[in-house]
């Protein structure tokens, strides 16, 4: 059966209008660029490298947080939302990182950790204090330690105050008080219009508008979806603080962007944000793409392996109804990988991994290349957690420049570098890839090129549904005038469709008859 399915994107409206043709690179700064030789990257090495960022296509860049943090979540710990981290450089070099973009026509995006600070944070040391202050209300506290109700993670006993302090994440980043949208214990559960929870989106917004005033091009928003309490599925008191920050946005900096770390399009597009991660979760769209695996046998399921045991209709069943109800209204961010998740390379061939690359920068929406995927490196197995980087740690290795010492990335000795640098014989390297036609760095630089040469292609592009089959290859889908046949399968695959036209582009073997 043949399916069709049309969704047009085209009456997209207010948007900083550099999203249409954006195409991020996600940048971990401890491990891309070391220009001060003490093994760990700074802004100067990124500076240094933002030709090499245009080359791919990229025109905007997220950068992971680079502000002052004790680093026991890699920086998701913000002990001072004001300052970059000495290890990086200072906030004059942040400045000039954000000229030296622009000039070259990239975009800057900071990660904005709204939903918890470090516990070594100022505002946390006021609110530990057991005299009230301006910030004992700033974070949430019990009334008294001997209260810790079991639905919510909580840190006991270790202030003065007489109270336990709501976690976000690790034990060291206390939830930031946003209120609660159901109150269970009204004696220490504030309702999100409580002034001290309007309090706390205000000292946000502020962070906002302290770096937006110094050239950021907007945020990243860690965990966009956790800040009040207590309300599931819609949480529309969470989207209300989201739409108050937009409003704020639209008037004062129309072209500032924010992405939410959220995963739920209809959800976080409505609530202002200007586009969604598409992430890696259990039965969603993106798992079936790239990563679903047999739960008893382990073997892999995911659309874009070559054995051919995906299924398409699972991805589009989740990704068609997202998309829908964004229309007109924002964009959904497919990423080739974050910093939590393993690299597809864990799972898929070079081979493999470069269609799957490819296919991030065929959707409409705005895409992210993660640093180093470009030359398909490796999830290093076997790393000892690195500042609470545990499972995830094996995807934040040093970028893999070129064959000098720890490729290129530092000049200090190996056992100074923030990880270990990938020493395998085959661990791929720009500048080897660089002189490759058919390389992954080579044909991603091409795929994106022809994205920015055809809006059809664009975020604001139509996708429509030509063949896709469950159990079955290729899938086929149109942009515009371009028709992408996807088979990752090692045998050749045929569809009962014809197409007029000439072959603008293949990777692998084409298999449209
Ligand atoms: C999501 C971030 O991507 C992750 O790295 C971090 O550990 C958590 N949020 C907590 O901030």
């Amino acid at each position: 059966m043949l399916k069709y399915i049309k969704i047009s994107l085209l009456e997209v409206l207010e948007m900083p209008q550099w999203l249409k043709d954006a195409v991020f690179y996600e940048i971990y700064p401890q491990t891309f660029c070391d220009t001060n030789g003490d093994g760990i990257g700074d802004i100067a090495g990124i500076i240094s490298k933002l030709d090499y960022v245009k080359s791919l296509g990229c025109n905007a860049i997220w950068l992971n947080p680079i502000f002052d943090s004790p680093f026991m979540d890699a920086g998701y710990d913000v002990r001072n939302y004001k300052l970059v981290a000495e290890r990086y450089g200072t906030n004059d070099d942040l400045i000039e990182l954000f000229n030296k973009a622009h000039e070259k026509g990239i975009k800057i995006l900071l990660d904005l950790v709204p939903g918890h600070t470090s516990d070594q944070c100022e505002w946390f040391i006021e609110s530990q204090k057991p005299e009230k202050n301006e910030f004992s209300n700033r974070y949430t506290w019990t009334d008294s330690v001997w209260e810790a109700p079991p639905q919510y993670k909580f840190v006991c006993g270790i202030t003065n105050r007489d109270g336990n302090y709501l976690v976000n994440f690790f034990s060291s980043q206390p939830a930031l008080n946003y209120g609660f949208a159901e109150i269970t214990h009204p004696n220490w559960q504030l309702p999100p219009s409580h002034p001290d929870c309007q309090a706390t989106v205000e000292a946000m917004k502020d962070v906002m508008r302290f770096w937006l005033d110094k050239g950021a091009d907007g945020f990243r928003v860690d965990m966009a979806d956790s800040l009040v309490k207590n309300e599931d599925g819609e949480k529309p008191e969470t989207c209300k603080v989201w739409r108050n920050i937009r409003k704020m946005l639209d008037e004062e900096y129309p072209e500032a962007a924010i992405i939410s770390e959220w995963s739920r399009p209809h959800t976080s597009i409505g609530a202002g944000f200007h586009s969604d991660f598409y992430l890696d979760h259990d039965n969603n769209g993106y798992r079936y793409l790239f990563r679903e695996k047999d739960k008893e046998t382990g073997e892999c399921k995911a659309v874009f392996s070559k054995n051919g045991k995906g299924d398409i209709t699972k991805f589009l069943d989740d990704y068609l109804d997202e998309l829908k109800a964004i229309k007109g209204k924002g964009y959904i961010s497919f990423i080739t990988c974050n910093h939590d998740t393993p690299r597809m390379t864990k799972m898929f061939s070079p081979l493999e991994a470069k269609l799957a690359y490819s296919f991030v920068f065929l959707m409409p929406g705005v895409p992210f290349l993660y640093y180093g995927d470009e030359i398909g490196m490796k999830f290093m197995e076997g790393l000892q957690s690195k500042e609470g980087g545990f499972s995830r740690t094996g995807t934040r290795t040093p970028m893999q420049w070129d064959d000098s010492a720890n490729h290129g990335f530092s000049t200090a000795s190996a056992d100074k570098l923030y990880l270990p640098v990938d020493t395998s014989a085959d661990a791929p390297t720009v500048s080897a890839q660089e002189k490759d036609e058919d390389s992954i760095l080579n044909t991603i630089r091409k795929v994106i090129k022809l994205r920015h040469e055809n809006e059809d292609l664009q975020s604001d592009g139509d996708f429509e549904v030509v063949y896709a089959e469950s159990g079955k290859y290729p899938f086929i889908f149109k942009r515009g005038k371009f028709v992408i046949a996807v088979n990752p399968t090692d045998k050749e695959q045929k569809a009962p469709c014809k197409f007029d036209g000439e072959q603008v582009f293949a990777i692998g073997k084409a298999c449209v008859e």
